[in-house]
């Protein structure tokens, strides 16, 4: 894109301000920031009023619970071995996060959990892939979803640490797309005077920019129906569960959410429930006050939160392209250029646009709500200290006979 393409293009966006610095750069610099306008997705920021868009009408949902599944485990893990065994399943390593809350420099897959000897989250995360692919006997693709942040020393620390003995060639690294940062009236800000304001564009980004980078032709290549998502920071997720796959595939469903019930009413995570009898998640800071205490015979009724462990159906997960996911709006501090000089504010200023991979669980319409045991399953590393920090992980992991 030439300087007058993008004056025009501009234009019709009402982001001229993008240019202002042009005439003052370097040809370098023009450079960069032409492609950076040209790689900038503005229709996200074109209708900041429709984002953290009203609900529908909320109804509990019913889980295949704990006690259900160890009734069944052996049929379900039987089937989730047959897919297995057959290639039909992949991973994907959501771990283009930023991690602000742990507070580390780094991606957070290095953070050590460790206490005698460095334990990386993504090592831990690796053996528990481990004890899958031993009893299945196969190794599954694993995609690994970074940001352009935290890419290379992602792939850096993997290749240092010989990809934890998995088959190297399973292993698939993508780069997360990105959403263009704004003021409160939809003015994309400059990061520099020559580069875009440019942010990883939420965890829902993760299936187009899978896409986006090519790498769906491994699955079509292989016959990939199901990729089971998760997050970063849950050292003690089980990973392509065949419980849970086979619980997923046998109830005819297009998705399935690992989910756990929540410890008390206000504790943060997404609650999976019903909208206008669909299944979809409302995150914590959405839910409604009279819901989220809402108890029946002593217990919550919208009790069962995500633990961002997902089953999709590839070829449903195709619904979610075009468009079709919604952006939410997240408040923060961003650094940009005001007058001409880059500026660190310290209260937030405008919006990261983010899509979510919660709403991927609406668009798909079935969604088996998988109940998992909290000790046993889930130890997210979210904060540096309280709640879901590296102090209750590390007490979980040992509980589980991890030595640390
Ligand atoms: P979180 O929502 O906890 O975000 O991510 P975060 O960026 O890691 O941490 P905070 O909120 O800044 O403290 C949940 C999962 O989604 C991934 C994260 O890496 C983590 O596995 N994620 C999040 C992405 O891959 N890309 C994103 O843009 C955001």
């Amino acid at each position: 894109m030439d300087y007058e393409r993008a004056k025009s293009y501009l234009e019709k966006r009402g982001q001229t301000h993008l240019l202002e610095y042009y005439d003052e750069l370097s040809p370098n610099d023009r450079e960069l920031l032409l492609k950076d306008i040209e790689i900038t997705n503005f229709s996200a920021v074109t209708n900041l009023s429709t984002a953290n868009a009203k609900r529908g009408k909320i109804t509990p949902i019913s889980a295949v619970t704990v006690n259900d599944i160890k009734r069944r485990s052996a049929q379900f893990e039987s089937v989730g071995l047959d897919f297995l065994r057959a290639g039909k399943v992949g991973a994907v390593l959501l771990a283009g996060g930023q991690g602000s809350r742990l507070g580390f420099n780094g991606p957070k897959g290095k953070f050590n959990i460790g206490e005698t000897r460095y334990l990386s989250i993504f090592e831990q995360q690796m053996a528990n892939i481990a004890e899958v692919t031993e009893k299945s006997g196969r190794h599954f693709h694993l995609f690994i979803m970074t940001s352009r942040l935290n890419n290379d020393e992602t792939v850096g620390f993997f290749e240092e640490n010989k990809f934890f003995g998995y088959p190297k060639d399973k292993i698939h690294f993508y780069i997360q797309d990105v959403a263009p940062t704004c003021d409160y009236n939809g003015k994309v800000f400059l990061d520099e005077r020559h580069r875009v304001s440019l942010a990883p564009n939420g965890n829902g980004g993760w299936y187009s920019s899978l896409v986006n980078s090519g790498l769906a032709r491994i699955m079509e290549r292989d016959n990939i129906e199901w990729l089971n998502v998760y997050s970063v920071d849950n050292v003690l997720q089980r990973i392509c569960d065949p419980v849970f796959i086979g619980a997923t595939i046998l109830k005819g469903v297009r998705c399935g959410a690992k989910v756990v019930r929540k410890v008390n009413a206000e504790e943060k995570v997404g609650v999976l429930c019903n909208e206008n009898g669909k299944p979809s998640i409302i995150e914590y800071y959405e839910m409604p006050e009279n819901l989220k205490n809402k108890t029946k015979k002593g217990e919550l009724v919208y009790r069962y939160g995500v633990t961002l462990n997902y089953l999709f159906n590839v070829h449903d997960l195709n619904l979610t392209l075009s468009g079709k996911l919604p952006y939410h709006l997240a408040e923060k501090a961003i650094p940009h250029v005001e007058n001409g000089v880059r500026i660190t504010p310290q209260a937030p200023c405008g919006y990261k646009l983010e899509t979510l991979v919660v709403d991927m669980v609406k668009l798909m319409g079935t969604c088996l709500a998988f109940e998992i045991e909290r000790e046993k399953e889930f130890a997210p590393v979210k904060n540096a200290e309280g709640n879901d920090s590296v102090a209750t992980a590390r007490e979980l992991l040992k509980l589980n006979g991890v030595e640390l």
